[in-house]
């Protein structure tokens, strides 16, 4: 199964593509999360990717769809900030097409722009897991340490104020044409992203599997 998630930044698309790949069984394929991996490891493609998201912006789409390429394979995957605008959509399809695979599912998470705000500026991550905490929502069970492993958590860079507003009017310009794109394909499901993570979970299966 391929699967894209849409939304905003802070609409849940990591946590809740963690659940789909358990429950589908597919790859997890975050670019967002490449590129942080890319700049932990000081490469090249990382230290030009890092000018851009620590302003909000959009990574240039060369870099992000060559470094996608080897990610889409044979059993599925669920991407997680990839397409991020109409070119980058176009460059999914064709990859696909030139493979004899298609989309299965466009999922669009929905959240209010002040939820958005709430939820980014309370995130803190492992750096050694990756798990995901809010420090009113979900926090951890001793602050400031990972409840699976111990690790350190820490506040992404571009979750300070100013920058979230940047990547918000980012997502506007965009990334919501894409909603468009996916709609003329008759691809694209609107979930409503507000709720108890396993709610949303179970509007998205049971979108999913109406679909199917
Ligand atoms: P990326 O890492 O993809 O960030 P994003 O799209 O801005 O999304 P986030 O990771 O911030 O949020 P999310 O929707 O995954 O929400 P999450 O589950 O974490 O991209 C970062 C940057 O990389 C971009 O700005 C760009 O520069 C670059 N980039 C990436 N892909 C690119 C591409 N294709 N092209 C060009 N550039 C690219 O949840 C957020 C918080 O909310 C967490 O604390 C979580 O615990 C909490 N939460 C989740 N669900 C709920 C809920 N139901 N109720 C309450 N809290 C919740």
């Amino acid at each position: 199964m391929f699967m894209v998630l849409l939304g905003p930044p802070g609409s849940g698309k990591g946590t809740q593509a963690k659940l789909i790949e358990k429950q589908w069984h597919v790859a997890h394929v975050s670019t967002g999360d490449l590129l942080r991996a890319a700049i932990r490891d000081q490469t090249d493609c990382g230290m030009t990717a890092k000018q851009f998201m620590d302003r909000g912006e959009l990574v240039p789409d060369e870099l992000v769809i060559k470094m996608i390429e080897g990610r889409v394979g044979g059993d599925g995957c669920v991407l997680d900030g990839f397409p991020r605008n109409v070119r980058q959509a176009g460059a999914l399809e064709g990859l696909l097409t030139a493979r004899s695979w298609r989309l299965d599912h466009v999922v669009s998470l929905n959240v209010p722009n002040e939820e958005l705000v709430r939820r980014l500026g309370g995130r803190r991550t492992c750096r050694e897991c990756g798990a995901m905490y809010h420090v009113e929502f979900e926090p951890p069970r001793t602050e400031g340490a990972c409840d699976e492993c111990g690790g350190r958590l820490y506040q992404r860079d571009d979750d300070r104020e100013t920058t979230i507003r940047a990547r918000l009017e980012v997502y506007e310009r965009e990334t919501a044409p894409v909603r468009d794109f996916y709609s003329v394909r008759g691809l694209l499901r609107d979930i409503d992203g507000v709720g108890r993570t396993e709610e949303i979970f179970a509007r998205i299966v049971a979108q999913v599997s109406g679909a199917q």
